[in-house]
């Protein structure tokens, strides 16, 4: 078999952790091949993607800031990343056409399945934090498995309207401020508050029992602010760096033909290259 190439294309790209992760999958299953850090400008996004099959590549992983902007190069673009509006995988076909796809849902579902086994008891009391593009593919992911009723909290509240009117999704909207929650909830953060260097994410979270879930899409703190509250409340949590593992299973199948595992081994390699 020849040598596959494949990487992660953003702006900027040096603190990417997909190349450490792709690395050790590569490793594992003996494959010849390459996973690189791809650094290219929003203005260089075309030349880049057209010049993805003149070098061989297999595809590869579209992160921030192209995650949008690259919708117009693919040829054939998945049900789920069109509904979402955004693309975090790619791949060339036998015969050459680009796929594109969002599985950041995906990996999302996946790593709350292995975090929290009983979660979709909170099916019916889902609280999602954010609306941005990490809401919106959280937001489809849930509601493709059945939640209903789910809350949205966002600081600016029209923005949410929007998110839940493109995605044709009922939910109630409310601000940060909000504290209404049943006592029985699955929060979930998807902004970047909380994340290293910004801002920390405050909730009232008086009215949770300790037998709520709390999930933080951050995982670098490993521990955000928001976390730690939920846990020093007695809720069990959960970070998303599992979520950066299995969102990462179906673009290294379709590149390396070989379904990738996600197990403690790769968890620890991955913890490793983290601050504490
Ligand atoms: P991503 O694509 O990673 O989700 P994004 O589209 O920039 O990023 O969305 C960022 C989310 O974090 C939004 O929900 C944003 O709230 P607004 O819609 O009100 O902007 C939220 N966010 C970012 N910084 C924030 C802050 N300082 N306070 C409150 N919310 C913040």
């Amino acid at each position: 078999m020849s040598f596959i190439l494949s990487g992660v294309m953003g702006w900027p790209i040096a603190h990417s952790l997909s190349p450490r992760l792709h690395g050790f999958w590569l490793k594992k299953y003996g494959i010849e091949g390459a996973y690189l850090p791809l650094a290219v400008k929003p203005e260089n996004l075309s030349a880049a993607i057209s010049g993805l099959s003149a070098l061989g590549f297999s595809g590869c992983n579209i992160t921030v800031p192209h995650k949008e902007a690259v919708i117009p190069f693919v040829d054939e673009l998945s049900a789920r990343a069109k509904r979402i509006g955004a693309v975090n995988t790619l791949w060339f076909d036998a015969a050459g056409r680009l796929h594109g796809d969002c599985t950041d849902g995906e990996g999302f579902l996946a790593d709350l399945s292995a975090v929290f086994p009983d979660w979709k008891e909170f099916k019916d009391s889902v609280v999602v934090i954010g609306a941005g593009g990490a809401a919106r593919a959280v937001l489809v992911a849930l509601h493709d498995v059945g939640c209903r009723n789910i809350i949205v909290l966002n600081r600016t509240r029209e923005r949410a309207e929007v998110m839940c009117s493109d995605l044709g999704i009922e939910a109630h909207i409310a601000g940060l401020d909000w504290s209404g929650f049943s006592p029985r909830s699955l929060l979930i953060n998807t902004t970047s508050l909380g994340m290293k260097g910004q801002p920390p994410l405050t909730l009232d979270l008086r009215a949770l029992s300790a037998d709520s879930l709390a999930y933080d899409l951050v995982y670098n703190p490993a521990e955000t602010p928001f976390l730690a509250a939920s846990r020093q409340q007695g809720l069990a949590t959960g970070n998303g760096l599992g979520m950066l593992l299995h969102q990462a299973v179906p673009g290294f199948e379709h590149w390396f033909g070989v379904r990738p595992e996600v197990d403690d081994e790769l968890r620890a390699y991955m913890k490793a290259a983290l601050p504490c």
